[in-house]
């Protein structure tokens, strides 16, 4: 099986609040998309596509791999991977499309989805359970009704396709009014099921600052 690699690297991290886009910001030394590139190539995945933002294009180049397929993002992270999605080669027969936001993914994450491709699934996605008491809260934030947890999971990326099925979801779901926040979700739209492998708590996202901190420790110890 031939898997590309997608990485989403297009977002300007506002939540993060670096001076840098979220994807550039360096994490041991080292810019965020730098290790989501290697956790996918470490995974299995020969080539990868990193969007990335129209206004950083040199940046980016700067600091990627020259074998690594640069493309210019959209305004949304769904653009963004539609964008490197027609940049990917014709020929892999699967796309596993990762977040530059989640750096320390273990490689082992992303062999489980290759290997849950290779075994048949259409779709895959990384979960993990939800740990917490969940609510529901109204407009005063007063809570209404507990959420039971057991069903739920956290889901993370990479998220694995079939090629096919991934190209002609994100044609399906061109000009939709719903926003995707992932992809699992545009496959799901075009009526795809989507199987899930177990993720791993290391391919947590930064999103705020607390996240990169958390992460910086880790990259301090042996993994
Ligand atoms: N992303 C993207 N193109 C966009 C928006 C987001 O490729 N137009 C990418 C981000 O670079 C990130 C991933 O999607 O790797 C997950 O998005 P998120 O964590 O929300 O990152 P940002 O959008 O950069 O952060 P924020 O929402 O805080 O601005
Ligand atoms: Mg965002």
């Amino acid at each position: 099986m031939h898997a590309v690699g997608i990485v989403a690297a297009a977002g300007s991290g506002l939540r993060l609040g670096a001076e840098l886009p979220k994807a550039l910001v360096p994490l041991g030394g080292r810019p965020l998309v730098c290790w989501a590139v290697e956790s996918l190539r470490a995974g299995g995945v020969e080539q990868v596509v990193v969007a990335v933002p129209a206004s950083q294009l040199a940046a980016f180049t700067a600091v990627l791999p020259d074998d690594v397929h640069v493309v210019v993002g959209g305004d949304t992270r769904t653009a963004s991977v539609r964008a490197a999605l027609a940049a990917a080669r014709e020929h892999a027969d699967a796309v596993l499309v990762h977040d530059a936001a989640r750096p320390l993914t273990p490689s082992d994450v992303v062999a489980r989805v290759l290997a849950a491709l290779a075994g048949g699934a259409r779709a895959v996605v990384p979960v993990l359970p939800v740990v917490d008491t969940t609510v529901v809260v109204d407009a005063d934030g007063v809570v209404t009704a507990d959420v039971p947890r057991a069903p739920l999971r956290r889901v993370q990326t990479p998220q694995g396709f079939d090629r096919a099925t991934l190209v002609a979801a994100y044609a399906h779901a061109q000009g939709a009014a719903a926003e995707f926040t992932d992809d699992a979700s545009v496959v799901r739209a075009a009526g795809i099921t989507v199987e899930t492998v177990p993720g791993d708590e290391r391919a947590a996202k930064i999103t705020v600052a607390h996240d990169l901190r958390m992460a910086e420790l880790q990259t301090e110890r042996p993994r």
